[in-house]
């Protein structure tokens, strides 16, 4: 029979949380997944909607930095894997209110550790403790060919990616003081269904569906590396079952685009689906202020995980961003429930009074 994991999932009602849920609790019938989610503006529980029912599952509204409940959990469930996604995610949050990033990223993180150090005590066998983190880490490269490989010293610029460094050298210190067996990977940008509509990609979708300005910060001239997030999940699953514990992946699709060249390919791309005139969309685009201490450069070099782990992307951005436009047009509701805000209402509440 296959060997059983007891895997506690952190951030799982997110937008790259929900898609490695859906994967785990589908592929692997036979092992236990718990889902740890704080609900924040973030979590969206409609993202799951089509799992929760499976016996291999289940969800705990909660916060991983609450020290009682994430013993409870390790103790009840008998944890013997953690795939940590919950965090604050976004840059521009960041910069106008970080200490809530440092909180649940830095001391969140801080806490699974060493609840997870607790409760494992040096039985070592079958563990991992597996972080997911950003590329975002190694700060910003110029116009060029250089790319992040997991030798390039870290050099974060944003609250966000300050907290994920501290994080990433927080995890990396109990491997090598504790032996506690760790891994983390660093991934690009992602985007694909159920992304939350406050980053570049799905912004841009929900604007030109409700016509509404395309906010390009700056000249639009950054460039960001897109990973599909099904890719990135799949790469997560990879790593969970053969990453060696105390090395570090880089994850990423070698797929780099200018902010505007985005913008241009989306709104061209959603005009030729809805069947409007040529340059429509395109006329909503408008330059704004740039985000201070914006990176101009993100690209990641994931030789290391296709020599070693044989994971390489299966999506082109073509057919990655056909794929999320369809999804975002065929799921009007969910985009309506999260810019209402009527999503929490539900989920919120029935896990409130549980
Ligand atoms: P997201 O913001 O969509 O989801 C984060 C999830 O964490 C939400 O469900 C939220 O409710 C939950 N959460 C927040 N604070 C919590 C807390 N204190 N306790 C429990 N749950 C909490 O984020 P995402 O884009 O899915 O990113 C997931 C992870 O992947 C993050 O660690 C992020 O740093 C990393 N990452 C993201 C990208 C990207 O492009 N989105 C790229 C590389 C790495
Ligand atoms: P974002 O999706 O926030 O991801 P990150 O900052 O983590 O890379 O932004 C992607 C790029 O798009 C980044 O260079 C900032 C830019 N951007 C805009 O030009 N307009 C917007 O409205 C947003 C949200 C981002």
């Amino acid at each position: 029979m296959a060997k059983t994991k007891k895997i506690l999932i952190t951030g799982g009602a997110g937008f790259i949380g929900s898609h490695v849920v859906r994967l785990f609790v589908t592929k692997y019938p036979h092992y236990h997944i718990v889902n740890l989610d704080l609900l924040t503006y973030a979590g969206n529980l409609e993202n799951l909607k089509d799992v929760e029912g499976s016996p291999n599952y289940i969800f705990i509204k909660g916060d991983i930095g609450d020290e009682v409940l994430v013993d409870d959990i390790f103790a009840k469930y008998q944890i013997t894997n953690v795939v940590h996604l919950a965090a604050e995610s976004h840059v521009d949050r960041s910069i106008k209110d970080p200490l809530i990033f440092l909180k649940t990223n830095i001391l969140g993180t801080a806490n699974l550790l060493q609840t997870a150090k607790k409760h494992w005590a040096n039985e070592y066998e079958g563990k991992l403790f597996y972080h997911v983190s950003t590329d975002e880490v190694y700060g910003s490269l110029d116009m060029g060919s250089e790319m992040f490989t997991e030798l390039t010293p870290y050099d974060p610029r944003s609250p966000y990616s300050a907290s994920k460094a501290s994080s990433d050298h927080l995890v990396r210190s109990f491997w090598h003081t504790y032996h506690l067996p760790v891994v983390v990977s660093n991934c690009s940008n992602n985007y694909g269904p159920n992304h939350f509509p406050e980053k570049l990609i799905p912004l841009m979708i929900n604007n030109i569906l409700h016509k509404k300005p395309l906010p390009v910060y700056g000249k639009g001239e950054n460039v960001r590396d897109w990973l599909y997030v099904e890719d990135h999940a799949r790469a997560i699953d990879t790593i969970l079952h053969q990453g060696k514990a105390g090395e570090t992946y880089n994850i990423g699709g070698h797929n780099e685009w200018k902010n505007i060249d985005i913008v241009h390919f989306i709104c061209q791309l959603m005009d030729s689906k809805l069947g409007k005139n040529e340059g429509e969309s395109e006329r909503l685009i408008t330059y704004v202020t740039d985000r201070p201490g914006h990176d101009l450069r993100y690209a990641i070099d994931a030789s290391k995980i296709k020599n070693e782990l044989g994971w390489i992307p299966k999506e082109t951005f073509e057919t990655g961003i056909s794929k999320t436009v369809d999804w975002y047009l065929n799921n009007k509701e969910w985009l309506q429930h999260v810019t209402s805000g009527a999503y929490q209402d539900y989920y919120s509440k029935m896990y409130d009074h549980q």
